[in-house]
């Protein structure tokens, strides 16, 4: 009898917490629901190509922010800390790493082939004039020159199908807009080039995939003026590391491998992510027999090639992709790149951008001793910019977005009166999507100028590195040092 009763109240207790829980969801789901700061998005469907763009991610204002940020549209991409110096500095030479503009996703992803990526930017007069501008000069024999091991490569992505990990229009959109502004910058406000320019004070490398060709010949197009390439060669960049020697490394899979155990373990800590994840891959996957998506910044990836052409987000049943859930995938992003650099992330990083380093440390040598090149640019990928910035041991960096862009300013302290040409008097500054960063670089000690001013514009303090900073820092002892090695055969030896 006593049982009995026992089971009885344990079955009432039992029933108030079960409504309390359905009360609970039921609470929070209205209070999702009716957040007047975020009006959930309207209904959503996939637009097809020929519909005019229903952005709904453009009228959510605190929220669009941050996938303007990501997507980066080409009217956002304007000069900020570049070529901010005394006059008393002079510009000797610079090094422009790029990342490829928007493409496609890299997985197929559910209705794509009703997603336009050529929108808003396949219309516009600055992309027809492009166009017919660069079908014009490849027929020209500076072009067949110019073009060297990118012969067979199409000039330019399909107008409006977004193909997977292929260039879109707007990409090619970002980068005539780059182009344009740091031609402002360093032809005409620094005169880099001088009077005359000569073969070789241009040096151009791309990794050989069609997205950084396409990206750094629309780079170049409004960067090089009068877009004259006859005195220019394009040059193939060996891996994503550009690396020429010193490249093969055993040991670097090893930290990878680390380093991917690691990210697991921050996914782990964040079950809400992972949840987030199996929740829309239904919606996101191409087939249902296709792959499961299961890691974040792959969906992320996956999400953008909607939001970032102002298509829909996918509905299935009336279950949609939401706005929040993509800005939750970026925020976890943001938040796994913030963790402290781990040292397997960073020693992976050296190991691959070694080749790299010294090389750009050669062209400093030959920047200050020859003048010449003036200007060297990297066509690349996002990974391209994450080894070096991680091999500069930047502590905090946010992800590189398309069309990002890592700078190398040089200059000579032209104040010094006698023995000014001598290698201790050149400085250098390193600028990240318009930010200095040179001041994070901890090896440097940076030399701080002071709080400039152009115009109107507050422009930020102004730090430089000396030149035999960077020197000291790649010298093997130095650099493999945490490796307990003196060279990178030695640090790469397993
Ligand atoms: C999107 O894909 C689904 C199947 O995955 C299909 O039924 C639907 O018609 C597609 N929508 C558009 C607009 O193409
Ligand atoms: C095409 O290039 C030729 C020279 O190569 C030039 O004379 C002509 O005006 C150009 N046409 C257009 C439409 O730009
Ligand atoms: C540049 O040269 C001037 C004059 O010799 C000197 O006062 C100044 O400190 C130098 N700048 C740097 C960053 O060393
Ligand atoms: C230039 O400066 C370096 C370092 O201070 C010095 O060793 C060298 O003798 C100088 N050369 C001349 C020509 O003054």
């Amino acid at each position: 009898m006593r049982w009995h009763k026992k089971f009885k109240v344990l079955r009432c207790y039992i029933l108030i917490l079960g409504w309390l829980g359905i009360i609970l969801l039921f609470l929070s789901y209205w209070r999702v629901e009716t957040d007047v700061a975020h009006p959930p998005p309207p209904p959503l469907q996939v637009n097809s190509g020929s519909q005019p763009v229903l952005s709904s991610v453009q009228h959510e204002k605190p929220r669009s922010k941050k996938l303007r940020h990501q997507c980066n549209p080409a009217d956002r991409i304007q000069r900020h800390q570049e070529g901010v110096l005394p006059s008393q500095y002079e510009l000797s030479g610079v090094m422009i790493v790029l990342r490829h503009g928007d493409r496609g996703p890299l997985l197929n992803v559910r209705n794509l082939s009703s997603i336009n990526c050529g929108q808003k930017s396949y219309g516009t007069q600055v992309y027809k004039k492009y166009v017919s501008d660069i079908l014009n000069v490849s027929k020209t024999n500076s072009y067949i020159n110019f073009v060297g091991p990118f012969m067979k490569y199409p000039l330019l992505p399909l107008p409006s199908k977004c193909s997977i990990g292929h260039l879109t229009p707007q990409g090619v959109l970002q980068h005539l807009q780059l182009g344009k502004i740091l031609k402002e910058i360093y032809f005409y406000e620094f005169n880099l080039l001088g009077n005359k320019q000569q073969l070789d004070d241009i040096i151009v490398y791309s990794t050989k995939y069609r997205r950084t060709f396409q990206s750094v010949l629309a780079f170049l197009y409004s960067f090089i003026p009068k877009f004259d390439i006859s005195k220019i060669r394009l040059r193939e960049g060996k891996g994503v590391s550009f690396c020429e020697n010193d490249c093969h490394c055993e040991k670097t899979d090893y930290f990878d491998q680390k380093y991917d155990q690691e990210r697991k373990d921050y996914r782990k800590s964040h079950p809400g992510v992972i949840e987030l994840v199996r929740r829309i891959n239904p919606l996101i996957k191409a087939k249902a027999s296709a792959e499961d998506i299961i890691n974040p910044l792959v969906m992320r990836d996956a999400l953008l090639s909607y939001v970032c052409h102002g298509a829909a987000l996918p509905c299935n049943n009336e279950r949609c992709v939401k706005v929040e859930d993509v800005t939750s995938l970026i925020s976890y992003e943001e938040w796994e790149g913030k963790q402290k650099r781990t040292s397997a992330q960073r020693r992976a990083a050296k190991l691959k951008s070694y080749g790299l380093l010294k090389n750009i440390v050669a062209t400093i040598d030959r920047m200050i001793g020859d003048a010449k090149p003036r200007v060297v640019i990297y066509s690349g990928h996002d990974k391209t910019l994450k080894y070096l910035l991680d091999s500069l041991a930047i502590p905090n960096y946010p992800v590189p977005y398309y069309a990002s862009r890592l700078i190398l300013e040089l200059y000579r302290n032209s104040s010094v009166t006698h023995n000014s040409s001598h290698r201790m008097n050149f400085f250098f500054r390193f600028v990240y999507n318009g930010k200095d960063i040179t001041k994070s670089i901890p090896f440097c000690d940076s030399i701080t100028i002071k709080q400039l001013k152009s115009g109107s514009v507050k422009r930020g303090t102004i730090s430089m590195c000396s030149v035999s900073k960077l020197e000291s820092y790649i010298r093997p002892e130095q650099y493999f040092k945490e490796f307990s090695a003196v060279s990178f055969r030695e640090a790469c030896r397993k």
